[in-house]
Parts: structure tokens; C-alpha cells; sequence
């Protein structure tokens, strides 16, 4: 059985790059089930259960979870409904949802799909995540499964390979998350669990992990707080392909990496088609006022073309007030445009950004 577990959804770049070619990817490398992070599918933070139903409709059978899994409201109750989605099995009771699932693949076979968070520079209480791990996996043991591939959401390399260790043999992957940095470290652990300290981000990555570089830098270089907004060019799909064999170990792993497939070069090309067009209409504007300038001075009146000239030169500022504005929605409308991914601190703007995203 082969598995595509996909690193971390960002945003509509994200959901975008599995809409146009997961199918692709599913049909050339023959993937039996597409698993995959969704923490940051809705604007870069969170899940909302509509982006989920969207992935679903793209091909991915089941999604995992971490620091963002309750980033909206709407979040819990939707991991309660929906068995396809789950958030980490570490955090503390009561708590929505599932740590784990289980999908069918091929000839009914049962894979059991579970979800961890570390807890080293996580500012979260967690419980410990490898009791987490031991109870996840006696559950998926008597549910059945056939194999089991686990993500680890987690900072630190060593805490995701320490976990690794100690579940090697007893799952069929630990695969790792969060970071949004793919890692070159694919290997089988000596009892046969398939390891990957981070498969990586898929969405946009001209970015500073999935956000616009801009604010970040200003963030680090400044020290001050900036609202974050998503990126939006350059997205891949990466993610980690696993080949199992008949007893349910893992007998490959290799890292997938697609780079830069998204259509941020269309989008590029339509805000130079809307910077064109707005140039267009600031030509004409001018020349209806050059018109009307010239039908005031032939009108022989000094007045007049003082007038004229007044308002010529009031049109004009206000038409560079417009420029200054548009400039301004070029920036943002990578911000509102494209639902405004800015990511304040506000949960609920944060919210209502993402539901326009
Ligand atoms: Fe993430
Ligand atoms: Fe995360």
C-alpha cells in the first residue's frame, strides 16, 4: 500500500496546489490514500469545517491537526461530526474531536491515522504525548488496523525522533509537522516504522513559513507586533510518500517536493492586467479633463482656465490619492482580496478574514 501524507495546508495557496494537482500526483505515483496536515488551511490558521469539506472533495481522505487545530470557533463541534478530521491525542480532557482515526485502504485494509503534539517551545498544557502515543495505538490495535501513520506535530527535531524511537515497530509511520520545513532525513527505524522529522508545507513559499516576509521582517527587526498576513506566490505540495509492505511495516519512505506549482504566476499576471487597467482608466480620466480644460480656454475666459486648471490639478491629486490607494490594495489585496489572510491576534477578526479567504 502506498500513502502521500501531505505537510501542512496553508491557506488558499495551499488548498489551491491540492485542488489542481493531487489527482495528478495520486494517479502518476499510484497513492492508495492521501492523508495530510490541514492546522493552517483556513487563512494560515486553523480549519474551518468548509476548507476541510473542499479538501475532502480534492482527493484527501483524512486530516490531522495541531497548535491551530481549534483556531476557530466552528472548529470543535465539526471534529465531534466528522470522523475524517482530528486534532492531537495529547490535549487535555475534555476536549473535541479525536487524536485518531481510522481509513479503509485498499482490500478493506484498515489504517489507523493518529495525531501528536510535542510539547518542547509549544506554549500549550499538553499531556505527555508518548503515553498518548502508547493509548492511541492499543485503541488502533483493537480497532483492527492494519498499519498506522502517525503525526507528530511538533518543534524540536529531537523530541519528533525520540517519539519515533520509541514507537518503532509499533507503528507504520511517525511522520513530522509544523515546522513547515521539509527535512532530508527519510528513513525505516531498525523495527520497521518509516520516519521523516518533517515533511514540509504545502502552500505558498515565497513567505516566512507561509506568511508574507514583509511584516515578519519587521517583526524580527523591529521587535514590535505585526499582524501577519498569508503569503500568496510560489506554493508546492510537499509532503512524504510511504510504501508498506504486507505486513504493515513500512519499507520506504522518500520525501515529494513540488515545487512552485501554484498558479501564483496567473495571479501575478491578472494584478498586472488590474495595474494596466487602472493605468487605462487614469489616461482617459486625464483626457476627458485635458477636453474640458481645452473647451474652457476656448471659451476665452482667464477664469475659466484658472478654474479649469484648478481642477485639472484637484482631479489629478485626487487621482494620485486613488493610486496611492490602490498601491495600498495591491499589498492588501493579497490581504482582503485574497480574503484578507491577515492574521491579527484577534481570533474573531482572524475569523472573518478567513472566511472571505
Ligand atoms: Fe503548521
Ligand atoms: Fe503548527
Amino acid at each position: 500500500m502506498r500513502v502521500l501524507f501531505l505537510g501542512d495546508i496553508f491557506g488558499r495557496p495551499g488548498r489551491e496546489v491540492i485542488r489542481d494537482y493531487l489527482s495528478g500526483l495520486v494517479a502518476r505515483e499510484g497513492i492508495d490514500l492521501v492523508l495530510a496536515n490541514g492546522e493552517n488551511a483556513s487563512g494560515g490558521k486553523g480549519i474551518l469545517p468548509r476548507d476541510a469539506k473542499l479538501l475532502f472533495g480534492y482527493g484527501v481522505d483524512a486530516l490531522s491537526g495541531g497548535n491551530h487545530s481549534f483556531h476557530h470557533r466552528e472548529s470543535g463541534p465539526f471534529y465531534d461530526e466528522d470522523v475524517r478530521t482530528i486534532r492531537p491525542a495529547n490535549y487535555p480532557d475534555p476536549c473535541p474531536g479525536r487524536g485518531w482515526t481510522v481509513i479503509e485502504g485498499p482490500s478493506g485494509r484498515k489504517v489507523g491515522f493518529g495525531n501528536l503534539m510535542g510539547r518542547v517551545f509549544i506554549p500549550f498544557s499538553l499531556d505527555c504525548p508518548f503515553k498518548a502515543a502508547d493509548r492511541m495505538l492499543a485503541e488502533m490495535q483493537a480497532a483492527g488496523c492494519w498499519t498506522t501513520v502517525i503525526d507528530i506535530h511538533a518543534e524540536a527535531t529531537a523530541e519528533k525522533k525520540a517519539i519515533a524511537v520509541y514507537l518503532d515497530g509499533r507503528a507504520g509511520a511517525v511522520v513530522g509537522t509544523h515546522t513547515h520545513i521539509q527535512t532530508s532525513d527519510c528513513q525505516i527505524l531498525p523495527k520497521g516504522t518509516a520516519y521523516m522529522t518533517d515533511v514540509g508545507m504545502t502552500g505558498p513559499h515565497d513567505s516566512v513559513i507561509g506568511m508574507d516576509f514583509k511584516a515578519v521582517l519587521k517583526s524580527f527587526m523591529l521587535g514590535r507586533r505585526h499582524s501577519f498576513t498569508a503569503a500568496t506566490r510560489m506554493a508546492s505540495m510537499e509532503g512524504a510518500v510511504i510504501d508498506f509492505g504486507g505486513d504493515g511495516k513500512a519499507l520506504y519512505v522518500r520525501p515529494v517536493n513540488c515545487p512552485n506549482i501554484y498558479a501564483g504566476r496567473m495571479e501575478e499576471l491578472w494584478e498586472e492586467e488590474l495595474r494596466k487597467e487602472e493605468l487605462r482608466k487614469e489616461e482617459l480620466r486625464r483626457e476627458e479633463f485635458r477636453q474640458e480644460e481645452l473647451r474652457n480656454t476656448e471659451g476665452g475666459a482667464a477664469g475659466g482656465r484658472e478654474s479649469g486648471g484648478g481642477e485639472a490639478e484637484a482631479v489629478e491629486a485626487e487621482g494620485r490619492d486613488a493610486g496611492d490607494g490602490r498601491d495600498g490594495g495591491s499589498g492588501m489585496s493579497i490581504g482582503p482580496g485574497e480574503g484578507g489572510d491577515s492574521l491579527g491576534d484577534s481570533p474573531e477578526g482572524g475569523g472573518n478574514r478567513e472566511l472571505e479567504d
